[in-house]
């Protein structure tokens, strides 16, 4: 049984929070001019990203990409270099679809209809809302986990903020208590409120609307939100070949779906036994490039949402005379690049971090 919001207090309890928010609010850069341009590229930044983070990479993303335009006539290659760090490559490439369906279909204006924003790649129920409410000022109430939090806590929510029940009633609740006409400020307050106070360890002290706060009065702030059962982190193990031609190194360009899609990599595999050598040196042979020995040259540790994965990089040189090519593999897929380019290629986290290693390694050598 989950408690509403006393009847009558929203306007008392609005103007709290907005008087709050006024002398507060931290000055984010999409915050100058709610731009709907803006309030897009942050709001997909911002998913799985920290504040102080996404902020920088808003800022680099702007001076390159100043417009939708600017966006959907980049090549993908660039946009993935820009989102580089961020993770979650998807949104990125499906950020560019719906850059060059904006300009082809609504003239570069970001639509402030729900159907059309529906209908573009990558934007979901959250995203469409928060441009209509924060760029567009439609009166719909959008709750991130933040909002949940604090809902959460606001009524005394005694179930996971995941699970539907909770999950509808705290829509519910947020869109009954948005006053008309002023859904940007009420949901900017309310994300605002999660993020500086009343956080994982609430500032209870200080919240301007302690007073209306249930878990405040009954002393569960710190059981709330109740979580709901995490699935358990996997490890996985993968082997990659660091094939050397020269000064050049072999790359290959992942499938446009799936994770990293359309990311370069150094050819590897996911390993599923103890010998990662010979698993590698067998995915090597089916692509004729039987180039032994392997000689381990590290292992990067890199977490992600719902695996932590260790890569294991085994260094190859390629004789002079054996150009290194992938059989089977179309040519537009891989490439053989200095060393000192791989920079303005678009990489996973963990092949970035070797390939830094060893760029390095390859400078001091020469250096010395
Ligand atoms: N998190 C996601 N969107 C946000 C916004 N517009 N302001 C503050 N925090 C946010």
């Amino acid at each position: 049984m989950f408690h509403p919001f006393p009847a009558g207090q929203a306007e008392e309890f609005a103007s709290r929070l907005f008087a709050w928010f006024k002398a507060s609010m931290r000055p984010l850069p999409w915050r100058i001019r709610y731009d709907p341009y803006d309030v897009w590229i942050s709001e997909i930044m911002l998913q799985q990203t920290q504040m102080e983070r996404g902020v920088s990479f808003f800022l680099r993303w702007k001076d390159r990409f100043p417009c939708v335009e600017s966006v959907a006539s980049a090549p993908e290659e660039e946009i993935l270099r820009y989102w580089e760090g961020l993770g979650y490559y998807r949104r990125a490439r499906l950020l560019h679809a719906a850059a060059k369906l904006i300009v082809d279909r609504h003239g570069g204006r970001i639509p402030d209809d729900r159907d059309e924003l529906l209908a573009l790649p990558g934007l979901g129920d959250y995203t469409a809302n928060a441009i209509l409410s924060i760029a567009y000022g439609q009166d719909i109430a959008v709750a991130d986990a933040n909002v949940e939090r604090v809902f959460s806590r606001l009524l005394d929510i005694d179930a996971p903020v995941k699970d539907a029940p909770a999950r509808s009633f705290i829509r519910q609740e947020a869109q009954r208590l948005l006053p008309c006409g002023n859904a940007r400020i009420y949901n900017q307050s309310l994300m605002e409120l999660g993020a500086l106070i009343c956080k994982k360890h609430a500032l209870c002290g200080q919240c301007p609307v302690q007073g209306w706060c249930l878990a405040n009065q009954r002393g569960t702030v710190k059981v709330r939100p109740v979580q709901g059962t995490r699935s358990a982190i996997e490890n996985v193990v993968s082997a990659h070949a660091l094939i050397i031609y020269g000064n050049s190194i072999l790359v290959h360009k992942r499938d446009d779906a799936g994770s990293w899609g359309g990311m370069w990599e150094f050819p590897g595999i996911i390993c599923h036994g103890p010998d990662i050598m010979g698993e590698l040196a067998d995915f090597l042979e089916h692509l004729g490039l039987s180039m032994v020995p392997l000689q381990h040259a590290g292992h990067i540790t890199h977490n992600y949402t719902n695996h932590r994965l260790t890569a294991h990089f085994f260094r190859c040189e390629a004789g002079h005379s054996c150009f290194p090519h992938m059989e089977g593999m179309p040519p537009e897929r891989q490439r053989l690049i200095p060393c000192a380019e791989l920079g303005s290629l678009a990489m996973p986290a963990h092949h970035r971090k070797i390939a830094e290693r060893l760029f390095n390694q390859t400078a001091r050598r020469n250096a010395g």
